[in-house]
């Protein structure tokens, strides 16, 4: 079974008590089980992994992304300035996929940059747990479509 990486950077760990207009109500959790019994659905094992550190996100990347097929991350406020995480993608050599719950194109200005987008073959935003689904969908795509 192809083995997918879901991975979430700092404050996720407290969903369900950030504040719902933008985040929703689902802890991660929850919001991890939709995502695992979608992926399920689609052939894939979700291996799921939060921090609130960056390093470690790193460091998980670069242990599993030889033996996985793709990566779905929500790296929180990191998405706008980890440079490094940006390059732990790039090195990952797996199609990534960056979601985000919230609509960050409607919010504060500097969660308008996103510096790890351009390591992801796409970035879903603004439609809560949809966001993650859509995300999926995209990697999928990826994974099933035979390169010419
Ligand atoms: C987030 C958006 C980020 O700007 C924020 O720092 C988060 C969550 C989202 O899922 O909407 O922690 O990545």
């Amino acid at each position: 079974m192809k083995t997918i990486l879901l991975i979430h950077g700092p404050n996720l760990n407290l969903l369900g008590k950030r504040d719902q207009a933008h985040y929703g109500s689902l802890t991660l959790k929850k919001l991890e089980a939709i995502v695992k019994a979608e992926a399920k659905v689609l052939g894939y094992r979700i291996l799921p992994f939060q921090s609130n550190h960056e390093g470690e996100l790193i460091d998980f990347i670069q242990k599993n992304s030889e033996k996985t097929d793709g990566i779905l991350i929500n790296p929180g406020a990191l998405t706008h300035y980890s440079y490094s995480l940006h390059d732990a993608i790039i090195d990952a050599r797996i199609p990534t996929v960056e979601v985000h719950l919230s609509d960050i194109n409607k919010r504060e200005s500097w969660r308008k940059i996103s510096v790890t987008k351009p390591a992801c073959i796409g970035q879903k935003f603004g439609k809560k747990e949809k966001s993650y689904l859509e995300g999926l969908t995209l990697l999928h795509k990826k994974l099933t479509t035979k390169k010419s």
